[in-house]
């Protein structure tokens, strides 16, 4: 069968932590439900991972998980095995294959099965053959992460899609590529002249707007894959519930909490649907839902081994430049943060990150519910985030090693505590290095980094250090500025285990 998937054009090559077992897990976890407390490690399969960057640094850094990634896309499949190889893992396996074919009995039984931007996009097959391999495979108590695309907040950008495809098709052009790129240029036409189909709803013009600034091989994946299907998000619990998953959550914590993304004026509406699905339904309607990042669990017996519960599940801060009076601004409006309780909570988390049930003791001067639902709210505005209690492992420190040590390669630094990657720029990564070579004052650690920066040329080659100028004193004074402030960080850099 044709599925209609191009392998001609690779995908975008980006990390996505919220396919990480800590994530998911903790959607799962504050849901309500308990989990088996996989101790002993747990099996994880991508399906769909394109180049298996997320596969891969999930790999590193949970050396007790065997992951699995499938591709169709043997280029893709071969890019992510060499880079597996150079960073000396031993627990991540790579297949090249159609969903479609996958022999169940190739795998072991399974504690995470995800699915990132493959749903919607592939034909109906292809949707069962993994339906079938985690009927098959998952473990009760496992947990699958699948994204789609949602109706009916998709109806109102079916016609730009539609454009889309109509004009790539009459382009002429014969590759992929060329088409996507005619295809994108004939939509700016339209955005410049405000063309009814895209400009008649502000939503919709934003969404063409940010379309265009995108990636041309996202958008032929997207966009110009002719089986693309949104789906209602009853139709996916559905088929998630034919073999026995119950709905958890959305990876994107605001989406579980109508309050924060809905407008006050509809919370009535949702308060009086009980059935959870179709709760669910309704808020993709008030809230015009474009795409979800679902949880779904497979319920075990409590009898069948020890169990994690919301309260085993550890909190870290997200960086420790958070300031309890910020605002944040939710889609139902602002919230302030500076009732103590938050406070209490970032102040509690800034020097090391704690299971639930530890905060509710050391902060046992606010009541429970309260604290919960502040770091909720914490989380919701990703100021805080599940994290392993994990130290460091070899993989992860090797891998680190090289990118602080090395030449410019990649924005990321691994963390184990954290459970996946972090973005940190090149100031972070030469502040790591330098710290790492031996006990300093500040005053000598500006002049460290002052020197390290110019051994490797950065103030030429780094985006990070271009407006420091060309005088050698003021790019010393710059570096001196930045240690003093970029110390404070030290608690947050402990906690992930750069430091
Ligand atoms: C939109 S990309 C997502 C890649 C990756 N999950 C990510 O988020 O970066 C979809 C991927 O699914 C793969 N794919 C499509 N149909 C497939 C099939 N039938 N079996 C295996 N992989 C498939 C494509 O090759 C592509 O790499």
């Amino acid at each position: 069968m044709d599925n209609t998937y191009s392998p001609e054009v690779e995908y975008t090559n980006d990390y996505y932590h919220f396919m990480s077992p800590a994530m998911i897990d903790c959607i799962a976890l504050n849901s309500g439900f308990s989990l088996p407390r996989r101790d002993g490690g747990f099996s994880y399969c991508e399906l769909g991972c394109g180049f298996g960057l997320t596969t891969s640094y999930l790999a590193a850094t949970h050396p007790e998980g065997r992951f699995f990634g499938i591709d169709l896309n043997a280029m893709q499949i071969g890019v992510a095995q060499e880079k597996c190889k150079g960073f000396g893992l031993d627990n991540v396996h790579f297949i090249a294959g159609d969903v479609m074919e996958i022999d169940p009995e190739g795998f072991p039984d399974l504690d995470y099965v995800t699915m990132h931007g493959l749903y919607s996009w592939v034909p109906a097959p292809v949707r069962k053959g993994a339906l079938d391999l985690i009927a098959a495979k998952l473990k009760p108590g496992g947990c699958v992460f699948l994204s789609h695309d949602v109706l009916p907040g998709w109806h109102a950008l079916m016609p730009i899609r539609d454009f889309l495809l109509a004009e790539s098709e009459k382009s002429g052009k014969t590759s992929v590529m060329d088409r996507t790129m005619y295809a994108m240029s004939r939509l700016q036409q339209m955005v410049d002249q405000r063309a009814n189909f895209v400009a008649s709803s502000p939503s919709v013009l934003d969404w063409a707007v940010t379309l265009l600034k995108q990636d041309p091989r996202y958008v032929a994946h997207e966009y110009l894959v002719s089986c693309l299907a949104p789906m209602p998000f009853k139709t996916v619990a559905k088929d998630l519930s034919d073999i026995g998953l119950q709905y958890a959550g959305d990876t994107r914590p605001l989406l579980n909490n109508f309050r924060l993304c809905v407008p006050a004026n509809l919370h009535a509406d949702i308060e009086r649907e009980n059935d959870p699905h179709e709760r669910e339904a309704l808020k993709d309607y008030l809230f015009a839902t474009t795409f979800r990042r679902s949880v779904f669990v497979r319920r075990h017996s409590t009898e069948s081994g020890p169990v994690r519960d919301a309260g085993d599940q550890v909190w870290g801060l997200m960086a420790t430049n958070v300031r309890p009076s910020l605002e944040f601004d939710f889609p139902s409006g602002k919230c302030r943060f500076d009732h103590p309780v938050y406070q209490a909570i970032i102040g509690t988390l800034r020097t090391q990150p704690r299971p639930l049930r530890e905060l509710l003791q050391v902060l046992s001067g606010f009541p429970e519910r309260a604290l919960y639902n502040a770091l909720m709210m914490l989380f919701a505005a990703q100021w805080v985030a599940p994290f392993r209690m994990n130290s460091g492992n070899s993989a992860c420190d090797r891998i680190n090693r090289q990118r602080i040590e090395g030449p410019r390669r990649d924005d990321m630094l691994l963390s184990s505590t954290y459970g996946g990657a972090l973005p940190a720029d090149d100031v972070e990564r030469l502040y790591l290095f330098v710290r790492g070579t031996g006990g300093k004052n500040m005053a000598e650690l500006g002049d460290a980094m002052h020197r390290e920066a110019e051994r490797r040329n950065w103030y030429r080659e780094s985006p990070a250090f271009a407006s420091f100028g060309a005088d050698a004193a003021a790019r010393r004074q710059s570096l001196h500025r930045i240690a003093a402030r970029i110390v404070q960080q030290d608690d947050y850099y402990r906690s992930l285990g750069w430091l």
